[in-house]
């Protein structure tokens, strides 16, 4: 089947007139069906408001008067055809929307329309036109609302029908009920992105069972709720799985390790339970593991980490994980986020961790980590605020010699006491007290801290624990850039990374 773009029209066009060639080419005598053009208008009309008459502005909107967002496609039948609709502020000179903004339904009969994307567009309660979309079943691939605070009501069950969807796109938008059991039928999607919308409920069984070519599922920051589907596993292709900043629930399963070419798996902010599945290093494309913020347990040994070696970006933080940081973690040469903070981790901290070559923010604060930190003045000077390692009340640290006069600690951890191995401080008074917070410290207490390092522990505390959170969104929304992650966290669990 032959088809010229429009923009393949005007260059040819050019080449006639630039070159005086002689020939007969359909672009130039294409038109476009009367009817077409009329539900072009109406539909567009619907969008931007009233005031915009179309045939006075646009008398050839697939010819040589295009309409910004508008594409079309030559037929073999000699006419022009309307493939593609984007209105939103995508471009200076874009199409924008009307406050009154609605579907027209003479937009479901732009009969051969592939693409249809409506970005920040309705701002008044919207509801998610239910009925008309089977008329696009075998043409539209790609769906994409982004960005609808106006846009309210659930997911119609009925887009389960357009077979030839390989993209659908409704992020940032007011959508609530749950997912529907019917876009399992969607068997050539490719991405799946419904996050930050309101979405609850538990994740259908049946978008495992079917959609094999999906490459990307983004349902973070929704209402979801319930156990992750075992069927999940069956999505052999995903590249991308973001279910994080939900209330899923129960125990990560064995299943998850068949998506063996995930290069991104964020759960983060979740209340899963189970541990560390061992299976989990097979994964061994994985840049991005999020399990932040749930009640994970278990412990880190569970892994060989090294056989993670595509790791970035990894972040335990708040998982409930105890035992030892196992050293497999310090082979992870690409490794450059660590986060270990706020969990019951103990034993000592290899300075084997100041080796890796990529390694640029570490968090070990908020764990029982003891023994001596022997990381490098010149360590702590790279990683400034980056490097946490504050409430461990066993951790000390001691520069050698040659550092002397007036070189700062790691804050909130305690000089080693001269001849004295730290693990045998548990009595330590000063540690305790570091330990239990501001709350305990008495005013001269603190002024002894403040002379001897020079800062503010709370303040500089909750400063860094912000900051870390800053970073790993920045370093996750690089991830997500080119699937639109809204990384925003809405409504009562606002909390966290969400800050940010
Ligand atoms: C657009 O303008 C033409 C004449 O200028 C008028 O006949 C037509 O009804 C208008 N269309 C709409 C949709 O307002
Ligand atoms: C998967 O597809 C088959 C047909 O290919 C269909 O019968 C079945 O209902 C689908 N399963 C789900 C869970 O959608
Ligand atoms: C996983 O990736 C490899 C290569 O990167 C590819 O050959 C294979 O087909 C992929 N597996 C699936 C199930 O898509
Ligand atoms: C730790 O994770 C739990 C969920 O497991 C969450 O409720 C809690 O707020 C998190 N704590 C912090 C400090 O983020
Ligand atoms: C912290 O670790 C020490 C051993 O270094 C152990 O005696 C103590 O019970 C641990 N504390 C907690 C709260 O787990
Ligand atoms: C505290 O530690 C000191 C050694 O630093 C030791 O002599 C003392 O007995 C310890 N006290 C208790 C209560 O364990």
């Amino acid at each position: 089947m032959k088809k010229t773009t429009a923009l393949q029209a005007i260059l040819l066009l050019l080449q006639l007139l630039c070159f005086g060639v002689s020939s007969q080419s359909d672009s130039l005598t294409a038109t476009m069906d009367g009817e077409e053009r009329q539900f072009l208008y109406s539909a567009i009309q619907g969008f931007v408001g009233k005031w915009w008459n179309g045939s006075n502005l646009y008398p050839e909107p697939c010819g040589w008067t295009p309409i910004q967002g508008v594409f079309c496609d030559l037929f073999d039948n000699g006419m022009w055809y309307v493939t593609s609709i984007k209105i939103g502020p995508i471009f200076d000179n874009s199409l924008k929307c009307s406050k009154n903004a609605a579907f027209s339904p003479n937009l479901f009969k732009l009969k051969n329309l592939k693409r249809l994307s409506l970005v920040d567009c309705f701002h008044q309660p919207t509801y998610f036109p239910s009925m008309e979309w089977s008329e696009l079943s075998s043409t539209l691939k790609t769906l994409e609302f982004r960005s609808n605070k106006g846009l309210v009501g659930d997911i119609p069950p009925v887009l389960g029908q357009i077979l030839s969807l390989q993209s659908l796109v409704l992020t940032e938008n007011s959508l609530t009920g749950e997912i529907p059991w019917e876009l399992g039928n969607l068997v050539s999607l490719k991405r799946l992105s419904l996050s930050s919308n309101q979405l609850s409920g538990p994740l259908p069984i049946s978008l495992g069972a079917n959609l094999s070519e999906l490459l990307i599922m983004d349902i973070s920051s929704n209402s979801l709720s319930g156990p992750l589907p075992s069927s999940l596993g069956r999505l052999s292709s995903l590249l991308k799985l973001d279910l994080s900043n939900n209330f899923f629930s129960g125990d990560l399963l064995p299943e998850l390790c068949s998506l063996k070419n995930l290069t991104l798996l964020d759960l983060g902010n979740n209340g899963l339970t189970g541990g560390l599945q061992p299976c989990l290093q097979v994964m061994i494309f994985l840049q991005d593991m999020v399990f932040s913020d749930n009640p994970l347990g278990g412990s880190m040994k569970e892994l060989d980490w090294k056989k993670l070696e595509k790791l970035v970006h990894l972040d335990l933080s708040n998982t409930t994980l105890v035992g030892e940081i196992p050293d497999s973690i310090t082979e992870l040469k690409k490794l450059r986020f660590l986060a270990l903070d706020n969990n019951r981790l103990c034993g000592s901290v290899s300075p084997k961790l100041a080796t890796m070559p990529s390694l640029s923010s570490l968090y070990l604060h908020g764990n029982n980590l003891s023994g001596e930190l022997e990381f490098s003045v010149g360590f702590y000077k790279r990683m400034g605020r980056r490097f946490a390692s504050w409430r461990n009340p066993n951790l000390c640290y001691r520069f050698p010699a040659v550092n002397s006069a007036g070189e700062e600690g790691p804050a909130g951890v305690e000089k080693c006491i001269n001849g004295e191995d730290c693990s045998q401080t548990e009595n330590s008074t000063t540690s305790l007290e570091i330990s239990k917070g501001s709350d305990y410290m008495s005013p001269g207490f603190l002024w002894a801290l403040l002379v001897e390092q020079g800062v503010i522990l709370s303040v500089l505390s909750s400063l860094r624990t912000f900051q870390k959170k800053a970073i790993r969104k920045k370093i996750l929304f690089k991830a997500f850039i080119n699937h639109g992650r809204a990384g925003r966290r809405k409504g009562k669990r606002n909390h966290g990374r969400a800050k940010t």
